[in-house]
């Protein structure tokens, strides 16, 4: 079984993904006490997504993300790095259109888009600030960039509450309904070594997004960043 390191090697977080695509809806509601609905519809909200507009939802994995901002309305493309997970895509959700594609080197027309979203997936790239660059040239002037992501709860308790269920639920729960529980190791690990929301802000300011902002969804557990491509 392979899992990812925190180096994030793509070869390696394809082939995590890919193992992990079949049982991946599945172990993520019983995960997630079925909130990603909910963060689904707070990303769609926030990135605008409704009639007329184009989102690409990038790391779109087996479409739940693509799936919310195309329910908003949006005409939205969903692309990641894992065929796995694409192929998973393509049968949970026939009418999405689906993009192989590595977050690095994005193979879309730039400014080709109004709003660029990415769930749960920033997390697992190598190079971060390439990505959140990528995604800009992708992006029209003006248009929106939204990343939903975990995030240790900043308050002490919530804080302490969310990291213990990483440390020590997650694995259990991962054991017993996942065929790849040492992936969900990666899960809980990159979790906590990744940036607060203040420093993931400073890095997508620092990509070229302006008037990045977050807020905090489920207690902390989550955080919504936005941000607007130049004009
Ligand atoms: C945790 S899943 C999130 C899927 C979906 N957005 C959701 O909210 O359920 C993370 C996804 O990121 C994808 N991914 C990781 N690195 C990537 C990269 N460099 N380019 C594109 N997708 C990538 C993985 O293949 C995986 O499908």
């Amino acid at each position: 079984m392979v899992r990812a390191n925190l180096d994030k090697q793509t070869s390696q977080v394809s082939a995590m993904f890919d193992q992990v695509a079949d049982g991946y809806d599945r172990t993520r509601a019983r995960l997630w006490w079925g909130r990603m609905d909910a963060w689904g519809r707070e990303m769609a909200a926030a990135a605008n997504a409704g009639p007329g507009r184009r989102v690409l939802d990038v790391a779109a994995g087996t479409g739940t993300s693509t799936a919310a901002l195309a329910a908003a309305g949006a005409q939205a493309v969903a692309c990641d790095l894992s065929l796995g997970m694409l192929g998973v895509a393509g049968r949970r959700h026939p009418d999405l259109p689906r993009v192989a594609a590595d977050a690095h080197a994005l193979p879309f027309a730039r400014g080709s888009f109004d709003a660029v979203t990415i769930s749960f997936g920033l997390r697992n790239i190598g190079d971060v600030a390439a990505a959140l660059r990528e995604m800009l040239a992708v992006t029209r002037p003006g248009g929106r960039l939204v990343v939903c992501e975990f995030s240790i709860p900043p308050t002490p308790l919530n804080g302490a509450l969310f990291t213990a269920y990483l440390r020590h639920v997650v694995p259990l729960i991962a054991r017993r309904v996942s065929s790849n529980p040492d992936a969900y190791r990666y899960l809980a690990e990159s979790i906590q070594a990744w940036h607060t929301p203040p420093r993931l802000g400073e890095q997508i300011t620092a990509a070229g997004w302006e008037r990045v902002a977050w807020r905090p969804l489920t207690g902390g557990a989550v955080h919504l960043h936005v941000g607007t491509a130049p004009r």
